[in-house]
Parts: C-alpha cells; sequence; structure tokens
C-alpha cells in the first residue's frame, strides 16, 4: 500500500488504542495471565500514527514495543483498563479495543505469598467476572449522548458445530454494541504472537446476507486496513 495517500487521513483526530493483555494479580508474584502478545494493538497505534491522529495507547502487558510518538498509559489488569478506558473516552474520537481483557479475575488478591500448605491441601482459586469494558463504553455513550464517534471491537472465534464463526462474530457485535468488530478466525495456526492473520470487519450495517470480505495479510498490512475502514466510517458520520 503506498503511504503518500494514506498518511493524513485520521489529522486531527485522535485514536485510543488498548493493547496487550490483562494480568490479574494471585499475589504479590502470581498472576492469572493471556497468550496476547500486544502485536495487533500496536500496529493499529502505527498505522494511526501514519494516518496522523494523535494516538494513547493503553498498554496492558505487552511483548512488543511500544511504538514511538503515542501517548503512553500503562495498566496491569482489566480494572485499571477500565479506568484508563473510561478517562480517555470523553476525548478521543476513536476507540479500538484490540486488548484482550481477562474475563475473571482472583477473587482474593493476596497480600502476602501464598505458600505450600503443611497439610497438603490444595489451593482453590475462586474467580469473579471482570466488568465488559467495550459493552460498557458503548452503554456509557448511548446514555450520556458522548464519547468516541466509532468505537471498534475485537473478536478472535474458532466456530464449533454449533455455529461458524462469522455467526459467532455477529452475535458478539450484537451483544456489545459497538460500531464495527474485527473478526479474527483463530485456526490450527493461532493468531496469538502470530505475524500474519486474517480478519473480517462486520458492521451492525451490513445486510442480513452479506459476507464481509476476508483481508489476509502481516498485522501491519491488517492495521492499515482497519484504519482506511476507520477513516471511512469517520468521514461518513461527519457532515
Ligand atoms: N472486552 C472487554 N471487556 C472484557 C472482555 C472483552 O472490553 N471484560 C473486549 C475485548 O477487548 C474485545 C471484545 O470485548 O474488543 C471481545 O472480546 P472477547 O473476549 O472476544 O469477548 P467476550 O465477551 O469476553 O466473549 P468470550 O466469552 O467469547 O470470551
Ligand atoms: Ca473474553
Amino acid at each position: 500500500q503506498a503511504a503518500a495517500p494514506y498518511s493524513g487521513r485520521l489529522a486531527g483526530k485522535t485514536v485510543t488504542v488498548t493493547a496487550g493483555g490483562t494480568r490479574e494479580p494471585l499475589d504479590p508474584v502470581r498472576f492469572l495471565g493471556n497468550r496476547s502478545s500486544g502485536k495487533q494493538g500496536a500496529a493499529i497505534a502505527e498505522a494511526a500514527l501514519a494516518a496522523g491522529a494523535q494516538v494513547r495507547l493503553i498498554a496492558a502487558h505487552m511483548e512488543v514495543p511500544v511504538p514511538a510518538g503515542v501517548e503512553l498509559v500503562q495498566v496491569e489488569t482489566a480494572l485499571e483498563l477500565r479506568k484508563a478506558v473510561h478517562a480517555a473516552a470523553a476525548s478521543t474520537d476513536v476507540l479500538v479495543m484490540a486488548a484482550a481483557v481477562a474475563d475473571f479475575r482472583p477473587g482474593e488478591n493476596a497480600e502476602t505469598k501464598i505458600k505450600k500448605r503443611d497439610d497438603g491441601a490444595d489451593p482453590v482459586i475462586t474467580l469473579v467476572r471482570n466488568p465488559d469494558i467495550l459493552q460498557e463504553t458503548v452503554q456509557r455513550r448511548a446514555e450520556s449522548g458522548t464519547g468516541p464517534a466509532l468505537i471498534v471491537g475485537f473478536a478472535a472465534e474458532t466456530g464449533d458445530g454449533s455455529a461458524s464463526v462469522l455467526e459467532y462474530g455477529r452475535r458478539k457485535l450484537e451483544r456489545k454494541g459497538c460500531d464495527l468488530l474485527v473478526l479474527n478466525q483463530v485456526g490450527r495456526s493461532l493468531v496469538f504472537g502470530q505475524d500474519t492473520t486474517e480478519v473480517r470487519i462486520l458492521s451492525p450495517l451490513d445486510g442480513p446476507g452479506t459476507e464481509p470480505a476476508a483481508v489476509a495479510g502481516s498485522k501491519a498490512e491488517i492495521a492499515r486496513h482497519i484504519l482506511d475502514r476507520i477513516a471511512e466510517e469517520l468521514d461518513a458520520a461527519l457532515p
């Protein structure tokens, strides 16, 4: 893709990207985490910078460098990420939720290191649900009438005997209420940590019979594709 026509498309816009994977503490030295590398989120932040946007990166644990030129907000847990997203929502045109947010956190975060017990009994970890930050942000926008003009969610699905990847994607888009959903098909080669992937971008405005085109490429190419779509949607939304 040529750089020239692309650059400047998001000049004057603020784009907030969440990236990486949250870590939920069990005690001072342990956490529950996930395999998100943050590559896709970092690529989106880079593509947004290249398009001329002001970029805020809300970064949970990432295994790749933070792109130079972003305003960085570092977070650890889903609850911290939620706080950062809510704080950013009022002053961003676009919110891209690329982070892998832990669905559950340990019910207790022990103040001191959990030790093996002398009686040999195994510890039991109780998990509690984390809030759905994406869904919440969509709701808050609807209630307040302010917030990001465009809220973009992500989903990685495998599909199974009862529904296809696309079907699960459509259901998730509807449940979350976001404006676009970037759907990753997770197959034999996992999305996590990989450099190439394939996505479809779903919109609530898609007709019932439509099959959004699948776009394959490096995470940088996918990021540019997503940013192109974001720019189109913003152009269409604004007078
Ligand atoms: N997400 C979020 N808050 C959560 C969980 C997910 O904001 N507590 C966001 C993710 O950042 C992503 C989108 O929601 O943009 C979809 O995440 P996903 O894990 O696929 O959705 P879930 O609703 O958690 O569904 P599942 O049960 O399939 O994990
Ligand atoms: Ca989830």
